[in-house]
């Protein structure tokens, strides 16, 4: 093990409440246990979940740091015991359960990819979150095919941006995608999207209708909720999955649940948080076997809309809460 500073630099919670809460502080250096790296952080990337969890509505599970942040990318400095197949100097992106806005940041192993060849620091911490959370939800859980076809509401969030790409990728036959403005409609048809829909001036169960000679889609992943579920029901094709992410206009609604039984669809959901280890190790592996070669041929690639540095991250919260970005923020060391 390398020499190591007995501190670290780290942006804190102070308290539950608005961007300002977030404060530099210094905590004592991490150290990696059995199983994990010790990571000196480039680039963090920014998740909607860490404004959820600085407004403190959601916690970290136990065990994990209570300083937000749930993917980053830079250079391992420490290994535990038990980590054969990593080194030190190594460069590594990785999903973690927390500790990400930090100057060093632990991480399980089973969690830590390798920078994909041609990316930099800040589009490597772009790519944990949003791409383990759309395999295991899109491709695990909804079981998306090649010739199907996917409806992303929230098409420019970090998460959509993610999602169109990879469905594309992976042999979409049409993808829709709801964002707010044309302007973000045409970002997420510049990603892939057959179609963008501005969910503002337009019923998207009207256009999916047209478009699809009234078949409906294959695939809906959702981060709405509220009124958007009854709709999604009826926006499905027979043998539908719908799999909800987030329920960004609530959980609690009254449904007609009578299409799900007619058209025998699937409704589901995961939150990628709490998992353990070997689950996120097992998407890890996924990942690197089919997406990593992706992501090195350009042939996706995460959405950096904007970075900012460490310090900033209340900035970072203010624009993201915004929802002005197209793709993700990241922050800078
Ligand atoms: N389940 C999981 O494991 C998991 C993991 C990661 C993230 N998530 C969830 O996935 C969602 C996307 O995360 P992200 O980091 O990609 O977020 P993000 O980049 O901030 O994007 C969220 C987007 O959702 C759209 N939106 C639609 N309705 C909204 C509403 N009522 N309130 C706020 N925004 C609304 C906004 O775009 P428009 O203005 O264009 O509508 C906004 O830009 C979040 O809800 C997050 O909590 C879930």
């Amino acid at each position: 093990m390398t020499s190591l500073p007995a501190t670290m630099t780290a942006i804190e919670i102070s308290e539950p409440g608005g961007p300002e809460v977030l404060k530099p502080a210094t905590r004592p250096m991490p150290l990696p246990g059995m199983g994990e790296v010790l990571i000196a952080v480039k680039a963090a990337g920014v998740n909607r979940p860490d404004l959820q969890q600085r407004q403190g509505g959601y916690d970290p599970p136990p065990g994990a740091s209570d300083i937000p942040g749930l993917e980053v990318a830079g250079r391992i400095v420490a290994l535990g015991l038990g980590v054969p197949h990593l080194r030190i100097g190594d460069e590594v992106c990785a999903l973690v359960a927390g500790g990400g806005y930090a100057t060093h940041c632990v991480a399980p192993a089973p969690q830590t990819l390798p920078v994909p060849k041609g990316l930099t620091m800040v589009e490597a911490a772009a790519i944990p979150e949003t791409f383990f959370t759309v395999w295991t939800n899109v491709f695990e859980r909804a079981r998306f095919q090649p010739g199907e076809s996917i409806l992303i509401h929230g098409g420019t969030s970090g998460i959509g941006t993610t999602a169109i790409q990879l469905t594309r990728a992976l042999g979409a036959h049409q993808i829709f995608a709801t964002a707010g403005t044309i302007e973000k409609c045409r970002a997420c048809e510049a990603l892939g999207a057959t179609r963008g829909i501005d969910y503002k001036i337009m019923d998207f169960l009207k256009v999916i209708r047209e478009m699809t000679g009234g078949r409906g889609v294959d695939v809906i992943l959702d981060m709405v909720g509220g009124d958007y579920v009854q709709r999604n029901l009826s926006a499905l094709a027979m043998e539908g999955r719908l799999v909800n992410v987030a329920f960004l206009k609530g959980a609690k609604i009254e449904v007609n649940l009578a299409p799900v039984m007619l058209k025998r669809l699937t409704v589901t959901g995961s939150t990628l948080r709490p998992r353990t280890v070997e689950q996120k190790g097992a998407i890890a592996a996924q990942l690197h076997r089919t997406v990593w070669p992706l992501l090195e041929k350009k042939t996706v690639r995460p959405v950096i809309y904007r970075t900012f540095p460490l310090a900033q991250a209340a900035e970072a919260h203010r624009l993201m809460e915004s929802s002005e970005h197209i793709g993700k923020i990241v922050l800078e060391l």
